[in-house]
């Protein structure tokens, strides 16, 4: 009964989720959405609602993702004083970083 509903509620999820977007990306996706977008865009087009803040897609280009997770996990808070310290678990960064890949 209970697995019923459970199983429902995620069917309904992953319909809503654009088609096979992996569970990591969308976690990183709504993680940045939360997290970053007020400053940084964190799609495909759009520009950062803070202009200094680079659009999150442009990232890799500075750093190749691997390293940028390890900046993340020592809490990127080097040459940027507008941006708050970040502290991310490494799911966290797991997640983040999968969604960053797929805007490469
Ligand atoms: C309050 C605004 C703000 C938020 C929220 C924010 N950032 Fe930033 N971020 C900035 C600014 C401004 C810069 C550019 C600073 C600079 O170039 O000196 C920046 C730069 C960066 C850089 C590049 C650092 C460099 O040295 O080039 C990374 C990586 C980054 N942000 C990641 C993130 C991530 C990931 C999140 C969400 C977890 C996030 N930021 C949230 C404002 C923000």
């Amino acid at each position: 009964m209970l697995e019923g509903t459970l199983r429902h509620g995620l069917i309904g999820l992953l319909l809503m989720t654009p088609a096979l977007a992996a569970p990591s990306e969308q976690r990183g996706k709504a993680f940045a959405r939360a997290n970053c977008a007020r400053c940084h865009a964190i799609d495909r087009a759009s520009n950062s609602p803070l202009k200094v803040a680079p659009p999150l897609r442009a990232l890799h280009q500075r750093y190749p993702i691997e390293s940028l997770g390890e900046a993340l996990a020592e809490g990127i808070n080097t040459g940027h004083a507008d941006m708050p310290a970040f502290e991310l678990s490494p799911d966290q960064i797991h997640d983040l970083l999968s969604y960053l890949k797929t805007l490469e």
